[in-house]
């Protein structure tokens, strides 16, 4: 088998003498859609900022790419692909939205093909090229959200992770920035997606994992996960 683009053993990680991750174990191979979810205040973001190198790890090993990522900074991760969208937008409000993506193309590894780039990415989301030169901050939620993960995009990332993009929005748009994860991906560009509604998530995912307490406590595929009786039972109210 291939070697995974991520792989994530035994981790430990949390916030001074708490700890929150108590021996994650993930692997995410290139290609891939993959989904975390779990009840609030598992660990789902702290995984994410542990991945990448928001907080420092205690024990165990994050590879990427063949690259065991210990002793860098936040900064040389993200500069090695992997590219995290954070909870929240924290777009450039008073940018238009064309700006805002160039933002992200001017971090990206390598400066080829942004124009081309940026076309691609307005024929995915033909109301981000409609929308290019209004302000950011006068988009609506769904809006915004599409421009944040747009202008990671613009970044080149290898692997993509994404918080919580559902917050707040209606099912309409999710579905849709769903449907994007899934055309990001057939670009390309793993992802792994952290989301609320492990119902969605699952059904647009190849693979996925339930992080409980700070440790995987069930994986497999998306559609064998949405099947099974536990889950069901603890996060889609059957
Ligand atoms: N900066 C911090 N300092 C101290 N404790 C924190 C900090 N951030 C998170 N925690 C704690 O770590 C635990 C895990 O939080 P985390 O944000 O990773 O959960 P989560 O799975 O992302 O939850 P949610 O679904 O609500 O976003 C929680 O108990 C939380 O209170
Ligand atoms: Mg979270």
């Amino acid at each position: 088998m291939k070697e995974p683009l991520l792989h994530v053993q035994d981790l430990y990680a949390g916030y001074g003498d708490a700890a929150v991750l108590e021996g994650v174990n993930l692997d995410i191979h290139a290609g891939e859609l993959v989904a975390l979810v779990g009840s609030n205040g598992a660990g789902k973001t702290t995984l994410l900022r542990a991945l990448s190198g928001l907080i420092p790890v205690s024990g165990g090993q994050i590879v990427f790419d063949g690259a065991p990522l210990a002793g860098r900074t936040s900064d040389q991760i993200f500069r090695a692909g992997l590219t995290q969208l954070p909870e929240g937008r924290q777009l450039f409000d008073r940018m238009t939205v064309q700006d805002n993506l160039l933002m992200g193309a001017n971090l990206r590894r390598g400066k080829g093909a942004i124009a081309a780039d940026l076309e691609r990415v307005y024929t995915l989301l033909p109301r981000l090229r409609e929308r290019r030169h209004q302000l950011a901050g006068t988009m609506s939620g769904g809006e915004q959200q599409m421009c944040a993960m747009t202008r990671a995009l613009m970044a080149a990332p290898r692997l993509l992770m994404v918080d919580e993009m559902s917050l707040g929005l209606a099912p309409v748009v999710v579905l849709q920035l769903m449907e994007t994860l899934q055309q990001v991906r057939d670009g390309g560009i793993t992802v792994l997606l952290v989301e609320q509604d492990v119902h969605i998530a699952l059904e647009h995912a190849d693979r996925g994992y339930v992080l409980e307490t700070g440790r995987i406590a069930l994986e497999g595929q998306a559609r064998a996960l949405l099947d099974n009786p536990e889950i069901q039972k603890a996060y889609l109210g059957v």
